[in-house]
């Protein structure tokens, strides 16, 4: 397994590097993350994970794919985003797998119109934030701290989601001056921070906020920061949506003091 994810490691670095605005290698970039994709969904690459992570060096290969496939998801939205304001259309394994997640998201804390959705990462193809707008009448703020993103992800919202109540925004979470009006929170997979995020987030939302976090554990950790414990006075895990056959898995957290549907 080692060789091969080796070869990944390679190839995502190229591929990263290998972004210059234009989607000349769009094509190349979505076999390639689809192919990834495969290989962390498949239960029967679990044991050669487990034994690979068993050891230093396997730890270390882990940890860069992770950061190497995260910068090649930011940039393949990006390709996204270029071929449908270039008038084209992408689809691929990979965003049709992480699209069919988004239903689930909240689990019995679905968001409503009532409801404001904060996505910390919204990339540059925030689909997360077109469907839960679309599909609930929420109001729904996106975060991101690559200023190309936002600017695509923008004229995705524009083309995409006209008459939707989406805004994408620059600034750190600590900047928001609508915190205490958000209901419910998802955090990208592939932000690294999200756990530090997450703390720093308890002091200033309402205590009835949802969050949904995205994560990987064991092999899907490969294309995702995994879970981590959280400080118990602050947060309670509620829930986990473990979703075989997807990228990631969610975990749900309320604050800790609060009792919700789900205790
Ligand atoms: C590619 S997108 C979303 C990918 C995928 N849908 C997921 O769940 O991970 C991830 C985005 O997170 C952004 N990001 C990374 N760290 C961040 C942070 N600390 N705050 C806000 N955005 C961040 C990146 O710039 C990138 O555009």
């Amino acid at each position: 397994m080692a060789v091969v994810l080796r070869g990944y490691l390679d190839r995502f670095a190229e591929a990263a590097q290998g972004y210059d605005g234009s989607t000349r290698h769009a094509a190349a970039l979505e076999e390639l993350l689809a192919s990834y994709a495969q290989l962390v969904t498949d239960p029967a690459n679990e044991p050669g994970y487990g034994q690979l992570a068993a050891t230093e060096s396997g730890t270390a290969l882990v940890a860069a794919l992770r950061t190497e496939s995260a910068r090649c998801v930011a940039v393949i939205e990006k390709y996204r985003a270029l071929r449908l304001l270039e008038g084209r259309t992408a689809a691929d394994g990979y965003f049709a797998n992480i699209e069919s997640c988004i239903a689930e998201e909240f689990g019995a804390v679905a968001p409503d119109a009532g409801s404001k959705v904060l996505l910390v990462g919204s990339g540059s193809f925030p689909m997360t934030l077109l469907n839960l707008a679309s599909l609930t009448g929420a109001t729904a703020v996106g975060i991101d701290i690559d200023p190309e993103a936002l600017d695509l992800g923008r004229r995705v919202v524009e083309q995409l989601g006209e008459g939707l109540d989406i805004r994408l925004l620059g600034e750190e979470i600590d900047q928001l001056d609508f915190l205490h009006d958000v209901t419910h929170i998802v955090f990208s997979s592939t932000v690294s921070l999200k756990y530090e995020l997450l703390h720093q987030l308890h002091a200033c939302t309402r205590d009835d906020v949802v969050v949904a976090m995205r994560f990987g554990d064991g092999l899907k950790s490969l294309f995702n920061y995994p879970m981590q414990p959280v400080d118990p006075r602050l947060w309670q895990l509620t829930g986990t949506i473990s979703q075989p056959g997807q990228v990631f898995d969610i975990a749900l957290y309320t604050k800790a003091h609060t009792k919700t549907e789900s205790n």
